[in-house]
């Protein structure tokens, strides 16, 4: 190969390295054996040539790494992950190189991990196996492992980007739960879905009945609770009205601590909160002295303010379920995170069109691309 191309981890799949070795690459993979690998790890497996590299979220890709890979001939980076929080893109830019992330192929598998931690906090799914595991179920009871019914319950989105948008939309279809959202910026996604929603059961029942004045009567007619949505003009709405929240913005210096004491003080006392964005986004001391006064407060974590490590405490609460940074985990995503990643560095060595701005934080593929085989 003419290109050395570096992944410093082992990635599923091996589609990714066929697509860079069919086209002048010759593919580095680090087979370090401890999991998150340290600056200096880093600039040993760049050394002094290489052209490109695929890094991972636990990795700091900052001046350092961005000054050695220049030197060292670079021209791309791509993050295996759609979160590049770990990603100082000015360094990258400085030196002349491009950042990819991975978006879009994760979008369905994350939020239905963030639907999985939903209901396993509202069902107490956790806590009822470890009992059935202690051998402590000695017969049904009406009262054991009572949780939350979630039909009905009002849903909040914090975040309404691509997986923010998903998530609702399961929640709302699977679970018939009402929304309330907050997004900084025009949530263009989940309206077009509400939207499209409450269109099609106007014009369904139009038909049927040319009376229906709205999707609530709708449903009544048929049965059902109506279901709503709304969107929210600030997120303490969406904290005090909704019995489910999940979050999903980006982690930056604005979301930092999101969800602090003051926030979590104002949610529901039997409120249930979800995280499979960045764990910094809620201050976890707080969350977890608020979870022990809190008893029927739960959450369901997928990620941690200083990964890997959980805030002293959490571990112990019983109206915690937590997962470790899983959210993107099935077997198809996680090859085409791997397929992104490579296309997006070989986009770049390679001079694909789409990179003619080199500022640009975009993926090589975008969501609407062809699915990784
Ligand atoms: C995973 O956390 C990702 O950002 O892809
Ligand atoms: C519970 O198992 C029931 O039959 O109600």
């Amino acid at each position: 190969g003419k290109y050395r191309v570096v992944s410093t981890k082992p990635m599923p799949g091996t589609r990714w390295i066929r697509l860079l070795t069919d086209q002048d690459c010759r593919v580095e993979i680090c087979t370090e054996k401890k999991t998150i690998l340290s600056v200096e790890d880093i600039l040993s497996l760049i050394g002094n040539r290489c052209d490109g590299v695929i890094g991972q979220l636990t990795e700091d890709w900052g001046e350092v790494l961005f000054s050695a890979l220049r030197r060292a001939g670079g021209k791309a980076f791509s993050n295996m992950a759609v979160g590049y929080n770990n990603v100082v893109v000015g360094a990258a830019n400085k030196y002349g190189i491009a950042v990819g992330n991975t978006p879009g192929v994760l979008t369905e598998t994350t939020a239905e991990l963030a639907a999985s931690l939903s209901l396993a906090a509202s069902r107490r799914i956790v806590e009822a196996d470890q009992f059935m595991r202690a051998g402590l179920y000695d017969g049904w009871l009406p009262h054991l492992f009572v949780g939350n019914l979630l039909k009905g319950q009002t849903v909040g989105v914090i975040g309404a980007g691509r997986i923010g948008s998903a998530y609702a939309r399961m929640m709302i279809e699977g679970f018939k739960m009402n929304l309330i959202y907050y997004d900084l910026y025009q949530a263009t996604r989940l309206e077009k879905f509400v939207t499209g929603m409450s269109l099609l059961a106007f014009s369904i029942y139009n038909c049927i009945s040319g009376l229906v004045s709205s999707y609530g009567e709708f449903l009544k007619a048929n049965g059902e609770q109506p279901v709503t949505w709304k969107r929210a003009s600030s997120m303490e709405d969406v904290l005090r009205e909704a019995d489910v929240i999940s979050l999903h913005p980006v982690l930056d210096k604005t979301t930092y601590h999101l969800i602090n004491k003051e926030r979590l003080a104002i949610m529901k006392k039997e409120a249930i909160l979800v995280n499979a964005s960045r764990g910094p986004v809620i201050d976890e001391a707080a969350l977890v002295e608020h979870l022990k006064q809190n008893p029927m407060f739960r959450v369901g974590l997928d990620v941690f303010e200083d990964e890997p490590f959980m805030k002293p405490g959490l571990a112990d609460m019983k109206n915690a379920v937590v997962v470790p940074h899983i959210a993107s985990a099935s077997k198809w995503t996680r090859e085409g995170m791997a397929t992104l990643a490579a296309l997006n560095v070989l986009g770049k060595i390679k001079g694909y069109p789409i990179w003619s701005d080199p500022n640009r934080i975009e993926s090589f593929l975008d969501e609407n691309s062809v699915p990784p085989a």
